[in-house]
């Protein structure tokens, strides 16, 4: 089930917000198939950069590489929908109009997945994330713990390069974050996606991380390999 892993490197990374910096000069590498926990204080920055590797932010200077392919620069942006990427946040941001399979389906459907793929790729996402059952369900009859696993199936199902999650469990009580943060764990040393992940929780980012990256003005402070 696994695909190509890439590596991403950035390099020089600034940015700055009415004139204020937020990011300093930031170099990171993650190497293929792995997975980097950004940890820092609130307002150092960790959201700016999960952004900047997203599409959703063009930095001030610097460069984003997805392997040897530059996605942002000086000179060129690709768009979030260019770079191959899923994200997870923090309040799962599912479309409540939508059942789990909807949901779940619709990455495929802007790739222009034909119908009779994307049910069988939903299907494999879901039981995945374990909620086979569930699929015909409004995210309103699900409880947070499985919306933000549906949350997970949507980012993974049309397998992505590049998974990014901004505190995708900060919102759920302490047993259930311990036993999601092993599912997504698993989840990602199946399939063998690069991930970046931003958590305020070290308990989490040991347990997920094969590097640990802790953010500080705007600088990277020290980087931890394990
Ligand atoms: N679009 C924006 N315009 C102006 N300032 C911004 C913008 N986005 C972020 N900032 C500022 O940049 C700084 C870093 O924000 P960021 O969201 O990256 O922090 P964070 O490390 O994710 O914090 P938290 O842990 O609270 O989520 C903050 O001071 C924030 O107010
Ligand atoms: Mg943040």
């Amino acid at each position: 089930m696994k695909g190509d892993s890439i590596s991403i490197h950035l390099s020089g990374l600034r940015q700055r917000f009415n004139g204020v910096s937020v990011l300093d000069g930031i170099d990171l590498d993650v190497r293929a198939g792995t997975t980097l926990a950004l940890l820092g204080p609130s307002g150092c920055g960790k959201s700016t950069l999960l952004k900047l590797l997203a599409g959703l932010l063009r930095p001030d200077e610097g460069r984003v590489m997805f392997g040897s392919e530059t996605v942002a620069d000086a000179s060129q942006c690709v768009p979030p929908e260019a770079r191959d990427l899923g994200m997870v946040f923090q309040d799962y941001a599912l479309w409540p109009h939508m059942t789990v399979a909807g949901n779940v389906s619709f990455p495929l459907e802007m790739r222009g997945v034909p119908r009779a793929e994307r049910a069988t790729a939903v299907a494999d996402a879901l039981a995945l994330v374990g909620l086979r059952e569930m699929a015909s369900r409004r995210p309103s009859a699900l409880s947070g713990g499985q919306q933000q696993r549906v949350a997970l199936a949507r980012a993974i199902v049309a397998r992505p390069r590049v998974l990014l999650f901004d505190e995708p469990l900060s919102n759920l009580d302490a047993p259930l974050r311990a036993s999601l943060c092993e599912e997504i764990r698993a989840v990602l040393a199946q399939l063998g996606t690069t991930a970046v992940y931003v958590t305020h929780d070290r308990a989490e980012a040991d347990a997920l991380a094969h590097t640990i990256v802790t953010l500080s003005h705007g600088r990277v402070e020290h980087t931890v390999h394990r």
